[in-house]
């Protein structure tokens, strides 16, 4: 279904695509789990560009290259290449282009910058993060997340909260949860850092149901999942930062107040909005999500290279 495709952003998939991935990662979780050592990309390379600064997505690409059996080979800080000399990402693009890796992830702070790669590279390219814009492959891990606790992705609320204007997790999340029946999207955040309009419009043709707060303390306990996202801080003005820094934080006190917890998702990194206390607490998932994102781009480069 992805064979040779390029991925950059979640509106490409349907509700079909997004259960038939669950169903390629579940396996691979099993037979990785189970202890199986897997060769079926031996001989197959993936090429990591970041652009902008990433931990788990940067790793868990090359992970699960590696224990799909194929290579791995990254760009690298920027001051190793010649991007130190003033070249272009995209004239570096081509050029590895030209080497024949199987899949390129790019990351880059630029919205629409996967695009324009994938218009360069005969390679499939896939999207890990565009600016503001998208992540699509962030979205595919949340929801199979989202599927390994409640069995279903139909009929759940889902609370997004934080920084929803500049977050690329949310734009992708809603658009992959726009697939499945009944659900509701609570948007949570300070009124400068709503949603953007193309995503609520997106939203709105779909029918999907959702609303937008302020506070959570109103809908916290209506929820299935809560989905907490930090600030981002290096797309917004300084005095934008230090005006809306720690608007709003989730602790254990703080959770403690409701009868009722939702599971808490974080795409990571956390900085203060979501204190280490509530680590604890059985709702607090965001390790495991973080874990699932290595089984879901395990699947993907199985499907994208057809193996
Ligand atoms: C997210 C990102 O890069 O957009 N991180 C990630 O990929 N897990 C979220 C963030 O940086 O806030």
């Amino acid at each position: 279904m992805l064979k040779g495709q390029d991925l950059i952003s979640a509106l490409q998939f349907s509700r079909g695509d997004i259960e038939y991935l669950i169903r390629v990662a579940e396996e691979l979780r099993k037979r990785v789990e189970s202890g199986e050592r897997l060769d079926i990309a031996r001989g197959r390379v993936l090429f990591t560009a970041f652009f902008e600064p990433s931990t788990r997505t940067r790793l868990s690409f090359q992970f699960a290259m590696i224990r799909l059996g194929g290579t791995v080979v990254d760009l690298g800080p920027e001051e190793v290449s010649s991007m130190a000399k003033g070249e272009s990402p995209e004239d570096t693009l081509r050029t590895v282009d030209g080497y024949g890796p199987d899949i390129i992830v790019v990351r880059h702070r630029e919205p629409g910058f996967a695009a324009k790669a994938a218009q360069i590279c005969k390679t499939p390219v896939v999207n890990a993060g565009d600016g503001y814009n998208e992540h699509p492959t962030q979205a595919l891990l949340d929801v199979y997340t989202i599927w390994r606790v409640f069995g279903r992705v139909d009929g759940l609320r889902v609370g997004m909260m934080g920084d929803l204007k500049y977050g690329r997790t949310i734009s992708s999340l809603s658009y992959a949860l726009s697939n499945f029946r009944d659900v509701e999207i609570y948007f949570i955040s300070p009124k400068e850092l709503q949603p953007r309009e193309e995503i609520l419009r997106v939203l709105d043709q779909r029918r999907v149901r959702y609303e937008l707060y302020e506070k959570p303390d109103d809908v916290i306990e209506k929820l299935d999942v809560l989905y907490v996202t930090r600030l981002q801080k290096e797309r917004m003005k300084p005095e934008e930062y230090e005006r809306l820094k720690g608007s709003y934080i989730i602790s254990y006190d703080y959770l403690k107040k409701f009868s009722k917890i939702p599971v808490l998702l974080h795409p990571l990194p956390r900085v203060w909005e979501l204190t280490p206390d509530v680590d604890i607490l059985p709702q607090a998932m965001y390790f495991e999500q973080a874990r699932n994102g290595l089984y879901m781009r395990m699947a993907l480069i199985k499907e994208i290279i057809g193996l």
